[in-house]
């Protein structure tokens, strides 16, 4: 009989362990959506693109806005001083004269008020393996106040998923919780409002 009461109590405890472990897991997942506010940052290229053809809004754009839309999140657009408004071909031979001489161009306007966000979703299109070099410009103005917050990278991309932007990220924000990444392609994004909308689910917004 006693036996019998050991095993129940140890049945018991598994139970119990693994229903914490579970609730733990799904905690370390969600962000803190419900603490403070939200904030996309995001650049994105109009124009001639792979794929997509002469776009009037881009790719990294569409998903920003349902970002937005779904959580409410305020957004900040990286607008680079330089003029991308160019074809395809010459557009990648830029990026990647610009990437290979680390050069960081700058960005139009300014952030206010970001202490008020705790969570910063940080998305852009994929240039040549990482985010392109203006969005670097950025996070090298802002990473002193980035470095205490949750930051949530995403990409678009036409094969190479989230590239080196999750990584690059952490180098430059070695503070930050980064996590939740997520990516789509760019040729994708337009059919693809509900799965954006599984995405944030996963994080904890409703
Ligand atoms: C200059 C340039 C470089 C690119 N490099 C890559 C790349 O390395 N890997 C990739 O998968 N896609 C690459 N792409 C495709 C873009 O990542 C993709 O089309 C993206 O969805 C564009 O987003 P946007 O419209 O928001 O700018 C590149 C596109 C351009 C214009």
């Amino acid at each position: 009989m006693m036996k019998l009461v050991r095993l129940f109590m140890a049945a018991l405890l598994l139970v119990a362990a693994t229903a914490c472990g579970g609730s733990n897991q799904k905690k370390e997942r969600a962000l803190n959506a419900q603490n403070g506010k939200t904030l996309v940052v995001f650049f994105s290229h109009a124009g001639e693109n792979y794929a997509v053809g002469n776009v009037k809004v881009g790719n990294t754009k569409v998903v920003a806005n349902y970002i937005s839309e779904i959580t409410g999140a305020d957004q900040f657009e990286i607008v680079c001083v330089k003029d991308y408004d160019m074809p395809y071909k010459p557009l990648c031979d830029l990026a990647k004269k610009e990437q290979q001489q680390g050069e960081l161009p700058g960005f139009k306007g300014e952030v206010k008020n970001l202490d008020q966000y705790a969570t910063v979703f940080i998305g852009g299109p994929v240039w040549w393996g990482t985010y392109p070099q203006v969005m670097f410009t950025f996070l090298e103005k802002y990473k002193k106040q980035l470095n205490d917050k949750t930051i949530v990278p995403f990409t678009t991309h036409e094969g190479s998923g989230l590239g080196n932007c999750v990584s690059d990220l952490k180098k430059i924000l070695p503070k930050a919780q980064v996590k939740g990444e997520f990516s789509l392609y760019g040729h994708e994004v337009r059919e693809s409002k509900a799965r954006v909308q599984k995405w944030l689910q996963g994080l904890g917004y409703k």
